[in-house]
């Protein structure tokens, strides 16, 4: 394994740069989801690191190969549901899109977090 010399998510809340951090892991989220390999617990700040090569995801040791990959979901669920800069009811509808159409629900939940920090 390699190691990656980053900063977990935790230590960027309140930072300006704390959303463009989720976009990119919801984008990797969405990319590992489409290989059908879930990582289990990007629940955890700690299991999402950026680095000076971008976001990384670590310790895969919970990881399984499945068909029904939750990752960009559980990130939706654990970090935006529980923002209150987010209408729920917006982020249930992109979370059941996702079902249907991954690659739509992955912009239009770019789009949302963009036009909320401002
Ligand atoms: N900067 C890093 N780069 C790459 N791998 C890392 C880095 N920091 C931690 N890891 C790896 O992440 C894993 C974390 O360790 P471990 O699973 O023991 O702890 P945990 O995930 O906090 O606890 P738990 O037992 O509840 O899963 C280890 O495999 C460790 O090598
Ligand atoms: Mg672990």
């Amino acid at each position: 394994m390699e190691y990656i010399d980053g900063k977990p998510l935790k230590k960027y809340e309140n930072t300006i740069i704390y959303y463009d951090i989720l976009k990119e892991s919801l984008i990797n989220a969405y990319n590992l989801d489409l290989k059908g390999i879930f990582h289990g617990q990007l629940g955890r700040y700690y299991h999402i690191l950026n680095s000076a090569k971008g976001v990384r995801f670590i310790d895969f040791e919970r990881g399984v190969f499945t068909e029904n990959p939750r990752n960009f979901l559980q990130i939706i669920g654990y970090y935006l549901y529980r923002d209150e800069k987010f209408d729920k009811k917006q982020l249930i509808e992109i979370t059941s899109l996702y079902k249907s159409n991954k690659k739509d629900a992955l912009n239009m939940i770019l789009k949302v977090i963009d036009e909320s920090k401002y």
